[in-house]
């Protein structure tokens, strides 16, 4: 296990910005997740796991304990199961899923990201969410020495609307199974194809942002009530309101967390007050 010193994490979060982390890892195996989580815990030091950083606000201070990015990258194919460890690139468990003649993954082609992060976060859209086709998990607790492993079946991870029993808490994702239905790879590939073009056409593709911001409050769309408030292109330093959708905050290459954070805390101000409703956030924070 090869741990740096001082990492800038603007270098892994897709925001591009974020401050040096004291220390940290990337763990092309499950073992070297362990590992790190093992070295943490001895050393007292506080530890935060990431994935493809798509999700993630880190301070422009940075981070005062380890970063663990989990880059564990395999994916396999057993009957009607897709089994891919934490940090398999989630379009590329999709595509897997699509060459067994697989269903029920198309949406996730359009997730980017790792399927760790997606599974963490009970990611979705169009109708799908990984609640659906999640079997089971493979997961290490954090207990006082090293770590336990241990696997928890769908029931037992309390999925709701971007949530997951896994968020926030002492347990980290080595392995994801997930059950599908057989289909035919044509057809598959073909929806494939029209949600990415969907993407496209309604979301900021291929900028440094961070995906959705907010959470969509009950029944809305966080993107449409800030519309509405007329803050699209609104910004503040090289952070701006996606003219596209406006659940999206772009960095124009020189914003700093601290004008996204800026940013979101005037776009809740404005939605609070125009309709009485609080936007959460989706994005986690590190370091602030
Ligand atoms: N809308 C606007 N203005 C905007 C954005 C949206 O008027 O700037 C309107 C749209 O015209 C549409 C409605 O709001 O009538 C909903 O918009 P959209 O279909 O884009 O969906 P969304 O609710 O904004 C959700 C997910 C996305 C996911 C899409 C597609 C959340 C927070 N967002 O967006 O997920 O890609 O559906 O299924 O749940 C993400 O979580 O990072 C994310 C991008």
């Amino acid at each position: 296990m090869q741990i740096r010193e001082n990492e800038p994490l603007s270098k892994h979060s897709t925001w591009r910005v974020g401050g040096p982390a004291k220390f940290f890892v990337e763990a092309v195996s499950s073992d070297t997740v362990i590992e790190a989580i093992e070295w943490a815990r001895s050393e007292k030091i506080k530890f935060v796991v990431i994935g493809g950083g798509t999700n993630i606000l880190p301070a422009d201070s940075g981070y005062d304990g380890l970063i663990i990015k989990v880059t564990n990258r395999q994916i396999r194919v057993e009957g009607d199961r897709v089994i891919a460890t934490a940090g398999a690139i989630t379009s590329m468990v999709a595509r897997a899923a699509a060459e067994a003649s697989l269903t029920g993954l198309e949406w996730a082609v359009t997730i980017p990201g790792t399927i760790g992060g997606a599974v963490v976060g009970n990611a979705g859209c169009f109708g799908g969410e990984m609640s659906q086709v999640v079997e089971e998990v493979q997961v290490v607790r954090h207990v006082a020495r090293g770590g336990q492993l241990a696997v928890l079946k769908n029931s037992e991870l309390d999925f709701s609307y971007r949530h997951s029993a896994l968020k926030g808490s002492d347990i980290t994702l080595l392995e994801v199974t997930m059950k599908l239905k057989p289909g035919d790879t044509d057809q598959i590939k073909t929806t494939m194809d029209q949600w990415i073009t969907k993407r496209k056409e309604s979301q900021p593709l291929g900028s440094s942002c961070a995906g959705c911001v907010f959470k969509n409050p009950e029944g809305d769309s966080a993107g449409r009530l800030i519309d509405v408030t007329g803050l699209k292109g609104q910004t503040v330093g090289g952070a701006s309101v996606s003219t596209d959708h406006a659940n999206f905050i772009l960095n124009d290459g020189t914003a700093t967390a601290d004008h996204i954070i800026q940013l979101i805390s005037l776009i809740k101000t404005r939605v609070r007050d125009e309709f009485g409703i609080q936007l959460e956030e989706e994005v986690q924070y590190i370091g602030t």
